[in-house]
């Protein structure tokens, strides 16, 4: 490609962003980092991975989701109980977690997640994911930043919708990564695959781990990421309370204009959420298993002394979250209001002035129905 062409298309980005600058609303980090967030607390059915997603005392006491020394979040699966084999029938899962934000998050949203290590390794699945609580899912839409599976070696980005939301094709030229599938309402969702160098696997964490960015606007979501490296200065000289301006970032790794689906009709506001689930629907499905690993997904890892799991840990330095809505962002820090939740679902008359808003609580937190990136 040539240099103008470049240009028109870094103007054409442009113009399609028109969200450059952001105010900050929350930042997850530190000793407050769990606080909030609810924890799962059961099986994984949405996936059906070989895990329990414990609750948060459990999480606590049996040391699955903890603050390091440095100050990092810590959220693993456990890597020092033996599991053995049961009878037919009987479940041997083992145990990990899954969290859901509290908040919900409109579009007009930019969320950033730096991570020094994300969980990688045979039959591990984790994923960072925005969720639609409002319906059935995928009916309120899914983004998934990060997810990858056991020896993969690169990040995979996918939107989950209903029929009618696409990949356009124009958004090949407005990414750098690689579109897989451009259907959002197949069972795998419309996929964009990262091509940088340390987006997962040891090489993430080794590469001193990055940041993963996503902005949500009527006019399109896109998708970052950077390794510690490549870090643009507007993002690693920020502080908690500094705007971020995504005008020097450069072309995303994944684009999905609203030129191709109705970013506003698909995606209500959206919850933040978290895991590492192994085996299940995508990781454990034998085809897709043997292509990276060993043996068998179940038997060859899940199974066992539990230490092939030290690497299945999330180390978190911070999640801060973003709207491009100036007077919301001086207007309010996130309140936590099951009135202002109701409306920004869909179920209240009223304008409310606060855009970030707690989900009703544990039970709409976990209620929807995500079967994600069944294949
Ligand atoms: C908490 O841990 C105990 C002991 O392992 C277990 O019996 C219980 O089911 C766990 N609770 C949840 C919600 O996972
Ligand atoms: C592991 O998960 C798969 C998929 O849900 C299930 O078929 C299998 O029975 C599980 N294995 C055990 C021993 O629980
Ligand atoms: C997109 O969806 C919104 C909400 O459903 C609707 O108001 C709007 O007219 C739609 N835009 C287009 C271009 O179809
Ligand atoms: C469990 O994993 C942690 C890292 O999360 C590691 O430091 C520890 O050595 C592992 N324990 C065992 C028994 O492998
Ligand atoms: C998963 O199990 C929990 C607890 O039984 C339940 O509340 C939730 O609705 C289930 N989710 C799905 C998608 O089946």
């Amino acid at each position: 490609m040539g240099a103008l062409t470049n240009v028109l298309l870094l103007l054409s980005l442009a113009t399609s962003q028109t969200q450059a600058l952001y105010y900050p609303l929350r930042e997850y980090a530190g000793s407050t980092f769990f606080d909030k967030w609810d924890y799962y607390g059961f099986v994984d059915n949405t996936t059906w991975g070989n895990v329990t997603y414990q609750d948060r005392a459990n999480a606590t006491s049996k040391g699955l989701t903890s603050i390091n020394a440095a100050g990092n979040a810590i959220i693993k699966v456990d890597n020092t109980t033996s599991l053995v084999a049961a009878p037919a029938g009987t479940v041997v899962n083992r145990d990990s977690i899954r969290i859901t934000s509290q908040d919900s998050y409109p579009l007009g949203t930019l969320i950033l997640l730096d991570a020094l290590h994300i969980p990688y390794g045979c039959s591990v699945w984790p994923s960072f994911w925005t969720l639609g609580l409002q319906s059935t899912w995928p009916g309120s839409g899914e983004i998934d930043i990060v997810e990858a599976i056991n020896g993969m070696t690169r990040n995979q980005i996918a939107l989950h919708t209903p029929q009618g939301c696409n990949q356009a094709t124009t958004a090949t030229q407005l990414q750098s990564g690689t579109t897989a599938n451009t259907n959002c309402a197949e069972p795998r969702g419309c996929i964009v695959m990262e091509n940088k160098q340390a987006s997962f696997g040891a090489a993430f964490g080794e590469g001193g781990g990055g940041v993963y960015a996503m902005s949500m606007e009527r006019e399109g979501v896109y998708v970052w990421f950077w390794s510690r490296a490549d870090i643009p200065s507007s993002i690693s000289t920020a502080t908690s309370s500094s705007t971020m301006d995504t005008t020097s970032w450069g072309l995303p790794t994944a684009a999905y204009p609203a030129s191709g689906c109705n970013i506003t009709q698909y995606f209500p506001p959206q919850n933040l959420v978290l895991l590492t689930t192994l085996c299940g629907a995508w990781a454990g499905v034998p085809s897709i298993y043997s292509s990276t690993c060993p043996g068998t997904c179940f038997a060859d890892n899940v199974l066992g002394s539990g230490t092939n799991y030290a690497n299945a840990y999330w180390e978190i330095r911070y999640i801060r979250t973003y709207t491009s809505d100036s007077a919301s962002a001086s207007a309010s820090v996130p309140v936590s209001s099951s009135t202002s939740a109701s409306a920004a679902q869909g179920g209240g008359g009223t304008t409310v002035v606060t855009v970030v808003t707690d989900a009703a609580g544990p039970t709409s937190s976990t209620s929807g129905a995500d079967r994600k990136s069944v294949v």
